[in-house]
């Protein structure tokens, strides 16, 4: 068991990782474009690894110098068929977006996971792709990994968003991207595009209007890109900021795509306005974030604002623990099939804390604390976000909280506690 001392609260500058989603997407574009991609100031993480080894084993030669990437490729019509199974680990974006990149592949390949990617649900992808003409064939009627990949005779066509799911969108453009013609898909409630800016920066054309995006089929033109800090790893940082009294922390250059920064917006509804500055634009809004301590009030967040801050709900369900009244959130669903059932586990660990808490199936509703804990035991359930809302409350009560194994940490942020103490004030 592991525990930590309390402390008083954080202050001064922090640069956070990079984006997961963009740094997956940089890897997986880099790979698919023929010639020489050069990611700066990608994510080296768990999930990304996960991502670059699948890549290596279809052909691609990484260097990676960890400051950056330099990928060579002879495009993805040259992509080998792998000897062995694709492990994603434990990451959903590696399995979903590269579903999306083989399924119009004429060879055989085979996706695996961890066990807990072994749960996540597939048929969200398999659906629409198979409707395009892909041939998948995976466990528990087409719904879970391992899956195998079989030649099959895409053609372009339009697909209707079925899940509210950034991943399945990526899946069907970056597999419309190797067809002839053009694969629109429709979503009425808008996801994170990183998919569709990073598309345009490998010189492909890639439009949006209102919802129905379309990818034109084309080749992707090796590039140089960086990648942006990234937000939801800031949100730490943001819900750390919040709930210690006293704390002044600046997030240095982190991505502010609109579609990620849903939380900023609620935190605002409930009234706590977190300001930020954007400097620079270029394929990816880039700026500084300025947290004080604050608390929020109580009400209710759902609809579809929940799709721009679905990372960011255990962080946001954790400042509620210290709020001025209950905060209910729905329409969450989603968290249930994340690394862990995330809003079980934030049940879970909130109870152990002393909290009241109510529980629907698309979401919970927090009551904030009324003394503090005798003695928690906090579960991190194998999922890194939940291990980084855990490492915070530990701090705010000391050696009275325990935490179970924190490893899962390096799927997105490997130093997360060392950064994390060097704020601290004592
Ligand atoms: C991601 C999209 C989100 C998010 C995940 C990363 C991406 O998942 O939860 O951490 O990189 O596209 P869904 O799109 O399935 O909601």
């Amino acid at each position: 068991m592991i525990t930590f001392d309390k402390c008083k609260c954080f202050k001064g500058n922090i640069k956070v990782p990079a984006d997961k989603s963009i740094t997956h997407r940089a890897v997986i574009m880099g790979s698919m474009a023929d010639g020489v991609t050069v990611v700066r100031n990608p994510l080296i993480s768990r999930d990304t690894l996960a991502t670059m080894n699948i890549m290596q084993q279809l052909g691609v030669n990484i260097v990676n110098e960890r400051s950056r990437l330099l990928i060579h490729s002879e495009g993805v019509k040259n992509f080998k068929e792998p000897y062995d199974i694709l492990n994603c680990d434990n990451s959903g974006t590696t399995a979903r977006l590269v579903m999306g990149v083989l399924a119009p592949n004429k060879f055989y390949s085979v996706l695996a996971g961890d066990a807990s990617l072994l749960r996540r649900p597939m048929g969200r992808v398999i659906n629409p792709l198979t409707k395009l003409g892909a041939v998948i064939k995976a466990k528990d009627n087409n719904n879970l990994l391992p899956a195998t990949i079989l030649p099959g005779n895409m053609k372009a066509g339009e697909i209707i968003a079925e899940t509210k799911s950034a991943q399945v969108k990526s899946a069907v453009l970056l597999a419309g991207v190797q067809l002839d013609g053009t694969v629109t898909y429709v979503e009425k409630t808008p996801t994170r595009d990183h998919t569709e800016r990073m598309l345009q920066a490998f010189g492909i054309k890639c439009e949006n209007d209102n919802g129905k995006i379309t990818v034109y089929g084309g080749d992707l033109q090796q590039t140089k890109l960086d990648v942006p800090a990234d937000f939801s790893s800031a949100a730490f940082y943001i819900g750390a900021g919040l709930i210690f009294e006293g704390s002044e922390i600046v997030i240095e250059n982190c991505g502010l795509n609109p579609s990620r920064i849903g939380l900023l917006n609620v935190l605002k509804d409930l009234g706590v306005d977190i300001k930020y500055e954007i400097t620079s634009n270029e394929y990816e809004p880039i700026g500084n974030i300025y947290v004080t301590s604050g608390k929020i009030k109580g009400g209710k967040v759902s609809g579809d604002i929940i799709a721009n801050m679905i990372d960011e709900i255990p962080v946001l369900a954790m400042t509620a623990l210290f709020g001025e009244a209950p905060l209910e959130i729905r329409d969450a669903k989603e968290l249930r099939v994340k690394e862990s059932d995330r809003i079980a586990a934030l049940i879970n660990n909130f109870r152990a804390l002393g909290a009241e808490i109510e529980e629907y199936e698309d979401g919970l509703k927090i009551y904030p604390l009324t003394k503090e804990p005798e003695k928690a035991k906090l579960l991190a359930y194998d999922d890194h976000r939940i291990s980084m809302v855990n490492i915070i409350l530990a701090k705010k009560f000391g050696v009275k909280v325990l935490m179970d194994n924190i490893a899962s940490l390096d799927v997105s942020y490997p130093d997360f506690i060392g950064d994390l103490l060097s704020l601290e004030e004592k």
